[in-house]
């Protein structure tokens, strides 16, 4: 990590703040990229970083803040594309506005951060990327959307990893259990109550970061509670032939 860049989308809370504290002990830069400036701003503060406002759900949003990392810093080595949002519906109480909520946020800013970050990356012919997924893009969820654009994550990320592999560009998705995060806060002591575990957030900073400084692409990784991370493998399904 030593003098690497990192933009990280969400960095401003739970796991993306814990990986922007874990890059910069590791002499690291980091670039926050948030739509909580307040906390944001922080974070960026704490590490030594940048922080540019970001509505990931918004592609000129991606773009700009690409394009301020390059002009801080310089080069751009590594994409943490983490922001998400816990679902707002099901299918009892379901509107296209909640539904649209969760998925421009987990799916379409995943896509468009991916986007914005590929010129540069492409142009220095190295880069690595980690997309967070969830175990619920692994198996389902009762947030149901929430699940299913998880899943897509991960069809994301096997499917463009070969795509990107001639421009030395990687991709890997990661699929934290449990995480002892502020969205989880409000159920901490229910969740333990039922005897599950939580992941403390620095525990999956630290599989970003062997992620994306693996040799690896197009790999999806579990994180749960006191395990090391391990790769899950792609269900094989050969297509019919003669
Ligand atoms: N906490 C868990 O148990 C858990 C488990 C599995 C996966 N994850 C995943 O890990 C990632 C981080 O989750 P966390 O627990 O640290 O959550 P968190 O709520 O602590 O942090 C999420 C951050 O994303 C930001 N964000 C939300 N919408 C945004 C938008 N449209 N544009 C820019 N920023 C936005 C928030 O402001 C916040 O700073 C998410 O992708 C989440 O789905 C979390």
């Amino acid at each position: 990590m030593t003098g690497a860049v990192t933009l990280i989308t969400g960095g401003a809370s739970g796991i993306g703040a814990a990986t922007a504290r874990r890059f910069h002990r590791a002499g690291g830069r980091v670039v926050i990229a948030d739509r909580d400036t307040a906390a944001g701003e922080a974070v960026a503060a704490e590490v030594g970083g940048l922080f540019v406002p970001t509505d990931v759900g918004e592609p000129a949003d991606n773009t700009r803040t690409v394009t301020a990392t390059l002009e801080a810093f310089g080069r751009l080595d590594n994409v943490v594309l983490n922001a998400a949002v816990p679902g707002r519906c099901g299918l009892h109480d379901f509107t296209v506005e909640r539904y649209r909520y969760t998925l421009r946020t987990n799916l379409d800013g995943v896509v468009y951060g991916l986007h914005a970050c590929l010129p540069p990356l492409r142009r220095q012919g190295h880069g690595s990327i980690a997309v967070m997924a969830s175990i619920a893009g692994l198996t389902g969820s009762p947030d149901l959307f929430y699940a299913a654009g998880k899943h897509a994550l991960i069809g994301l990320t096997r499917s463009a990893a070969p795509a990107l592999a001639a421009d030395g560009i990687r991709i890997n998705a990661l699929c934290p259990g449990l995480v002892d995060t502020p969205v989880l806060a409000p159920y901490r002591q229910a969740l333990r109550n039922r005897g599950l575990h939580l992941a403390h957030p620095d525990a999956v900073a630290a599989a970003v970061e062997t992620v994306l400084a693996g040799p690896g692409t197009g790999q999806v990784w579990a994180v749960q509670a006191g395990q090391h991370a391990t790769v899950v493998p792609a269900p094989e399904v050969p297509l019919m032939a003669d």
